[in-house]
């Protein structure tokens, strides 16, 4: 069963794990453990855990800052992938920043990440591109797309 929960602080190790997991480190784009806790410290941040059957299986990262949120991280443990939690998890972000008033999510996505597929159809569109953002485990520099959605 799925089921989703408000998480602070104490969960960074889920973060940690959940994003080691998930995200491939080729491409740079996941976080260290103290950045993760630096940013979830930070003001407006919030972060949601999607558990199946009370097991950690993802997460969403946000920050909201007046009518403006970026989604900062979005993960889905390998072995739950394709079976809707991160479709689930950006849909309670949406929901989140409804209740908040926002106007416009923001992300920022690796170009040629699978989970383009995914914003596309959740209503983002591509706002702007930065040349070489991330940097992959070999040195390798990878573009950054920005995408927003209306609220
Ligand atoms: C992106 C991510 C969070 C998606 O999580 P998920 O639970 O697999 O997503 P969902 O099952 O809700 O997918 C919903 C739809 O998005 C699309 N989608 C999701 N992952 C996809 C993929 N790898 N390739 C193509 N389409 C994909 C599909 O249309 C999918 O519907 P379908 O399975 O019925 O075809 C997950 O792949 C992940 O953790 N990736 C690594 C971390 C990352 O890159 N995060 C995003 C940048 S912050």
């Amino acid at each position: 069963m799925l089921t989703l929960r408000p998480g602070d602080t104490r969960d960074a190790w889920i973060v940690d794990e959940l994003m080691a997991a998930a995200f491939d480190p080729r491409f740079g784009e996941a976080w260290t453990r103290s950045q993760c806790l630096g940013v979830l410290a930070m003001p407006g941040v919030s972060l949601m855990i999607a558990c199946v059957d009370d097991q950690p299986a993802g997460f969403a990262m946000t920050r909201i800052v007046a009518d403006e949120a970026e989604l900062l991280l979005l993960a889905v443990a390998p072995a739950h992938q394709r079976h809707g939690i991160g479709g689930t998890l950006l849909g309670a972000v949406i929901a989140e920043c409804e209740r908040a008033g926002v106007r416009t999510l923001h992300l920022e996505v690796r170009a040629g990440n699978p989970a383009l597929a995914l914003y596309g159809q959740s209503g983002f569109a591509k706002v702007g591109e930065r040349r070489a953002y991330y940097r992959g485990r070999d040195g390798e520099a990878f573009d950054a797309h920005t995408y927003s959605r209306a609220i």
